[in-house]
């Protein structure tokens, strides 16, 4: 039998890494700048902390949970998400030192047993942010402004940032009300999942799919009608901040989110490259559910993006070469020199590679060169040796540099130094 990876996970090789890693530096840069600072939690929890932090009405509660007991029965979950997981750390470690100053960032793999597709999958990975401690609309519109700036530093393709407000408690219970009598009035046209929604979380009714039921959905009134004027006034304050600070979004509001903790300003950028799963990061305030965790009624703001979502939208640019300078040694005698050049080159800080090992002849070493990626080569045979000099070729276009052997390695060093522009 061959063992192959779980449906829905995937390996990330080298050559797609680089991209990761680009994500998650830019990320790091980004999410600096506006004073977050990163927090590692565990993969899993004690299901509690999703029961009642995520929600236990919520699809991913219901059903996409990885949810096992241990062998000291212990009944656990490996994170859908990361929202609660960092308040729990959050609480658990007194970390709150209030005004906004409390903001963390964090970055890796989560589980959700969903049906996988292209931007869907079992495994996948979110970088986001929590801000915690302050109910005021500057941190919402703020971090909105940081998620695109990150985005664009990435050149993800047309970030479109999607704004609504799902208000605050007294605004929800008029609204739910108002909702639940229009839905009642069209039951008999709406979907299975619909009517399941219509009894547990009628507001996720906005979710459906299903082409039949999208004329009623339309018809159904918004919240924008049953808003408090504390939830009109907070809505209406992260608009102005965003319109000051250029911020283009559009309101959407049917954008109600999966999950049950938002309060006022939700919000998701999605991208026309990906398709169906169109959704790159979600957010939105989420006063309460400190509360809910254990915690005093501090509030909460932040959003998550997934990873792979934003690859997907991202330029396929050509990934960076694994190594500057790849060494191809002619025999025996040049293998030893070219083993202390390799060593020598390293030391210098100089990425090198080389297929000298083994015995294997100089064609195929020329061959693994070129399938390398790296950016020069180097040939150390007995001409070589004899005249104390060496060439390096460009791959890419034949340009050679001669350079003495007692100029080793600082001289190629200085050169690729001065190639990208770095002082060396
Ligand atoms: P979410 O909307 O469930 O929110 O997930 C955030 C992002 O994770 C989505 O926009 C999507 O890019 C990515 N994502 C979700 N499920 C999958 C999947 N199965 N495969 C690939 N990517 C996926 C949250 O998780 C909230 N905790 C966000 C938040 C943080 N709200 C406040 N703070």
């Amino acid at each position: 039998m061959r063992l192959k990876a779980i449906r829905g996970t995937r390996d990330i090789l080298p050559g797609e890494v680089e991209r990761w890693q680009r994500v998650e530096a830019a990320a790091r840069e980004v999410f600096a700048l506006y004073g977050f600072r990163e927090l590692r939690t565990p993969i899993f929890e004690d299901s509690a902390v999703f029961l009642k932090g995520t929600g236990e009405a919520t699809d991913i509660v219901r059903k996409e949970m990885y949810r096992f007991e241990d062998l000291g029965g212990n009944d656990l979950t490996l994170r859908p998400e990361g929202t609660p997981p960092v308040i729990r750390a959050y609480l658990e470690h007194g970390l709150g030192q209030g005004l906004s100053m409390d903001r963390f960032y964090y970055m890796g793999p989560m589980f959700r047993y969903e049906r996988p597709q292209k931007g869907r999958y079992r495994q996948f990975h979110q970088i986001g942010v929590e801000a915690l401690g302050s109910g005021s609309p500057r941190v919402d519109a703020e971090i909105m402004e940081m998620a695109m700036r990150w985005l664009h530093e990435l050149g993800v393709h047309q970030p479109h940032l999607m704004l609504n407000t799902v208000g605050d408690q007294q605004t929800r219970a008029t609204y739910l009300a108002v909702l639940v009598r229009a839905q009642a009035e069209h039951l008999d046209v709406l979907c299975k999942d619909c009517h399941q929604r219509h009894a547990t979380n009628p507001l996720r009714v906005f979710d459906c799919k299903i082409p039949e039921c999208q004329p009623i959905l339309d018809q159904l009134p918004t919240i924008h009608g049953s808003l408090s004027s504390r939830s009109a006034r907070h809505f209406e304050r992260v608009q102005q901040l965003l319109d000051l600070w250029h911020v283009a979004y559009d309101l959407d509001p049917r954008l109600v989110r999966g999950l049950d903790y938002y309060r006022e300003t939700v919000f998701e950028i999605t991208s026309e490259a990906l398709g169906a799963q169109d959704s790159l990061l979600g957010g939105g305030r989420y006063d309460g559910l400190v509360a809910q965790l254990g915690g005093d009624d501090r509030p909460g703001t932040g959003f998550a993006s997934g990873v792979e979502r934003i690859l997907l939208a991202m330029p396929d640019e050509a990934a960076g070469g694994v190594a500057d300078v790849f060494v191809v040694a002619f025999d025996e005698e040049s293998t030893e020199v070219a083993h202390d050049l390799l060593h020598r080159l390293r030391a210098a800080g100089v990425r090198t590679l080389s297929a000298a090992y083994d015995a294997r002849n100089k064609k195929a070493q020329l061959r693994a060169a070129k399938r390398s990626g790296a950016a020069w080569q180097l040939v150390v045979g007995p001409d070589e040796i004899a005249a104390g000099r060496y060439t390096l070729r460009r791959i890419a276009d034949g340009e050679r540099v001669e350079i003495a052997a007692s100029e080793l390695p600082n001289k190629v060093a200085q050169l690729l130094s001065d190639a990208r522009g770095t002082p060396g």
